[in-house]
């Protein structure tokens, strides 16, 4: 993971919009380094096959993580679990590439759709009163979202290319 810890990454977890009310940072630096305990993330299953290798629960939000790391292309498949703080609202995480902070992070969120599954919208937070919907600034493929009708909580897929620091 020596990869990862030079590429400083946060996850960000947002409970309602503004953007600017966002607050909840933490680094998953140190989620990779500090294994947690009786994790209900263990018991997690995902439809179509997919799986992670590891899993963390994160201390806000009833959120959770799961990932597996690949280091020979330096990718990271994510599976972001969370329940939107209002029924109908949304949830999202983000990678910081090049600092610990919110401004420059790169946020992939999942908002209720008129259809049945979640809208998936990448964003640029380019400081707290600038937010912009575009591409990340690094490869992400595989984005899907979908909902659990039972538990409300929304699940965010993606695959990210990790910047590999020299
Ligand atoms: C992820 O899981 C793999 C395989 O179980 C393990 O070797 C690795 O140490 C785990 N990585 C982290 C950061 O927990
Ligand atoms: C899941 O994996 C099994 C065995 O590899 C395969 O037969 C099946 O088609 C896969 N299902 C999906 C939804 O990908
Ligand atoms: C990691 O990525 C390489 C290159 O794409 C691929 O050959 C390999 O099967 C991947 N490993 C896993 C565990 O997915
Ligand atoms: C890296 O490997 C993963 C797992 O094999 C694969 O899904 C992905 O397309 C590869 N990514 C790149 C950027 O090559
Ligand atoms: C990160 O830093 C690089 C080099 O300084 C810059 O080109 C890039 O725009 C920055 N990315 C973000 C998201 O701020
Ligand atoms: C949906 O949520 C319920 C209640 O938490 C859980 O028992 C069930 O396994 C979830 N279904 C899927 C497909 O994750």
């Amino acid at each position: 993971m020596a990869i990862l810890a030079q590429a400083p990454l946060s996850v960000l977890t947002m409970a309602s919009l503004p953007f600017y009310a966002l607050s909840l940072f933490f680094s998953l630096c140190v989620l990779l380094v500090s294994p947690t305990h009786s994790l209900t993330c263990t018991s997690q299953k995902f439809t179509g096959n997919k799986s992670y290798s590891n899993c963390t629960d994160l201390p806000n939000l009833n959120s959770y993580l799961h990932y597996t790391y690949n280091s020979t292309n330096s990718s990271l498949s994510v599976a972001f679990i969370a329940s939107p703080a209002k029924p109908g609202g949304w949830i999202g995480w983000g990678i910081n590439p090049n600092d610990t902070g919110m401004a420059g992070a790169q946020v992939i969120l999942a908002l209720k759709s008129s259809k049945g599954a979640p809208e998936v919208k990448t964003y640029n937070l380019v400081s707290y009163s600038d937010i912009r919907e575009e591409k990340l600034s690094f490869d992400v493929w595989d984005l899907s979202a979908e909902t659990n009708a039972t538990s409300g909580e929304f699940t965010i897929f993606a695959s990210v290319k990790v910047p590999r620091k020299s």
